[in-house]
């Protein structure tokens, strides 16, 4: 399977996906390239130093002005079919996809979501702030397909660990973390060697 991954962000689940292809443990899934939103982010260089080619797409015109949302996902579209993409995986991809986007790749589009969804969506630390607000006891990751509602499509995997007295949102973002780096690539191994 011919993959893609999408990345705003350090990049974190990214590394534990190029970690298992170094391993040689993801034998059918073959990663062609790393699109990024963020020129220089954490995931464009660990892509880099893994020797995958990396394209940032800037998501404001010449004038500074910011892309509608279609005209931007038609040149991610566009990357995908030059290089045969069978499967785009989502690692901390902070733009929401057009629905336009979402129907040229129906059950072809990954996200990983670091809480309990339909708990919480949203972003990142944000999400993390709003379940120590909420007093949960329990956190964890959603791994999900796309559809055109925001971190909503049909759930693949969900695992839990303990948020503990003392958390910070980054502490419960490093240990939600750990969980993600563990599922996302196994998740990855099932549907690569299903397809
Ligand atoms: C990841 O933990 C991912 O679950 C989350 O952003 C983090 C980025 O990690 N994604 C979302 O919040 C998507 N709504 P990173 O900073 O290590 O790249």
């Amino acid at each position: 399977m011919n993959i893609a991954v999408f990345a705003s962000t350090n990049g974190t689940n990214l590394q534990a996906v190029l970690d298992e292809v170094a391993a040689g443990r993801l034998p059918n899934a073959d990663l062609r390239l790393v699109l990024v939103n963020k020129q220089g982010c954490g995931a464009a260089e660990k892509a880099k130093k893994a020797a995958i080619s990396v394209i940032f797409i800037d998501p404001r015109d010449e004038q500074g002005q910011p892309l509608d949302r279609e005209t931007y996902d038609r040149q991610l579209a566009e990357h995908c079919q030059k290089h045969d993409i069978d499967l785009i995986v989502l690692v901390g991809w902070m733009r929401i996809l057009s629905p336009w986007f979402v129907r040229q790749y129906p059950r072809k589009i990954i996200n990983i979501h670091p809480s309990l969804l339909p708990k919480y969506p949203g972003m990142d630390l944000d999400v993390h702030q709003a379940v120590l607000d909420s007093g949960d006891k329990e956190t964890g990751m959603t791994i999900h397909y796309v559809d055109e509602q925001v971190d909503h499509g049909q759930i693949i995997l969900q695992k839990t660990c303990p948020v503990l007295p003392g958390d910070t949102a980054d502490s419960l973002k490093k240990r939600v973390q750990e969980l993600e780096k563990q599922w996302y690539p196994e998740v990855i191994r099932e549907l690569t060697e299903a397809h």
